[in-house]
Formats: structure tokens, sequence, C-alpha cells
């Protein structure tokens, strides 16, 4: 399900369902997943996951970073999973017992937990807890974290934490600062990359750019 090729995980924040369909059919064949965050949701509705699920047949990670008492995340998990979702991403400071119950109630529906945010406000709170957090992320056996890929001393440091065996996302690359391959290198699984593709004068060759970047840390 989640095979690492290219290393790139899409982050599809354009602002339509045109546009995100546009992108796709230029770039989507050379991305091992796409992840969708809030504002394209909003705009188009979940249905837009479903579509691009079945129009693409990657896996599908929401972005949500549910952060909310168990009752309503779990309700955002199982909408998530129903819509299409392979995976969703949750906040670690939820709490032990709100990361069970979605635990629980995620099923099939892979869990990824967020460590470090990438913005320099992430330094000023979640940075205090990202050990905790990706060590409660490997108690619960989530499938994955999300660490910041601008500090590929944290996604190295995270991955001493959790093993070989479960995924790291990375965002912070291109458009925040991280460098095309060297979270990968740190030993992330997937580079989230969302600006510096669909904000690029030519997509295809970004993806190019990027994949030549990656392509030495790739393992398969
Ligand atoms: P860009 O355009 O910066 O898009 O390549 C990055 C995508 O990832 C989201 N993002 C984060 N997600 N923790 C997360 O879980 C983070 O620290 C973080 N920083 C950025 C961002 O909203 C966009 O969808």
């Amino acid at each position: 399900m989640w095979k690492q090729h290219s290393g790139i995980m899409l982050a599809l924040d354009v602002e339509n369902r045109a546009q995100a369909f546009r992108l796709l059919d230029l770039i989507g064949e050379d991305c091992d997943a796409i992840k969708f965050n809030y504002p394209l949701v909003l705009r188009e509705g979940l249905s837009i996951v479903t579509e691009v699920k079945n129009r693409c047949k990657k896996p599908i990670l929401c972005d949500f970073k549910v952060a909310d008492v168990p009752v309503t995340n779990d309700r955002i998990i199982r909408i998530c999973g129903e819509a299409g979702a392979d995976g969703v991403m949750v906040h670690g400071f939820i709490g032990m017992d709100a990361l069970q119950s979605a635990v629980q109630v995620a099923g099939n529906t892979a869990l990824f937990l967020v460590t470090q945010m990438t913005n320099p406000g992430g330094l000023d709170f979640t940075a205090q807890f990202t050990d905790e957090f990706a060590a409660m992320a490997r108690t619960f056996g989530l499938a994955g974290v999300q660490a910041p890929g601008n500090r590929p001393e944290v996604v190295r440091h995270v991955r001493k934490i959790i093993g070989p065996d479960m995924m790291i996302v990375c965002c912070g690359i291109g458009a925040q600062g991280g460098k095309f391959g060297a979270a990968i290198e740190a030993g992330a699984t997937f580079e989230i990359i969302g600006r510096a593709i669909y904000d690029a004068k030519d997509p295809v060759a970004k993806v190019a750019e990027i994949k030549a970047a990656t392509r030495p840390f790739i393992k398969s």
C-alpha cells in the first residue's frame, strides 16, 4: 500500500477540483501518495477524496491534524476512511485515551501522528514533546509519524525512537526550506511536497528534479 518509489507524497493544496485533476494528470504517476488538507476539501467537499482515490489508485492521506475529544476524533477518522482515505493525521497532544480510541476506530485506516510542526513556532511548543509523541506513536502501533523535513536532524532522531518499520512523512520540504532528498536521507519514507510542485512553472520538470534528488536514498 504505502510503497516508496519516488519518495514524493504530493500535498494537493490547489484551489479547486479542476486544478487538482490537471496537476494529477501531469505528475500524479510520479507520486507515491497524495495528501489532502482542509482548504481543498472545504471548498470541494470530501467527495474529492473519493474521486481522487478512484482515479489515481494511490494511497491517500487526509492531513486533518485531528485534535479533539475521542468522540469527535473517532467520527472524523471513520468518515475519512469511508470516503476512501487510507490514512489520517492526528495530533499527539490529544493524549493517550484519545489516541487509544482513535486506534480502535481506525481499523485499516493508517494513523500518522504529528511529532513536531515545521513552522518556526513548531519550536515553541511541539519540539519539547517530539520524543514523547514519537514514542507514543510507537507504543500504540501507529502506521507512522510526521516529522519536520526542514530539520533533518530531527527526522534522524525520530527514526531512532520509532525504529526501522514505521513510516515517517515529512513536510517542510521546498517552500518551507527543506532540501529535496534530505529527509529521506535522514530516514523518512516520504517527503510531502506541495507548493514547490504546484507553483512551479513546469511541475513535470520540478518532479524530475525532486526524483533525481531522492533517488540515491530510496531503498526499494
Ligand atoms: P508545502 O506547500 O509547504 O505543503 O510543501 C506542505 C503541506 O504539509 C502541511 N504541513 C504540515 N503538516 N505537520 C503536518 O502534519 C507540519 O508541521 C506541517 N507543515 C506543513 C501543510 O499544511 C501543507 O498541506
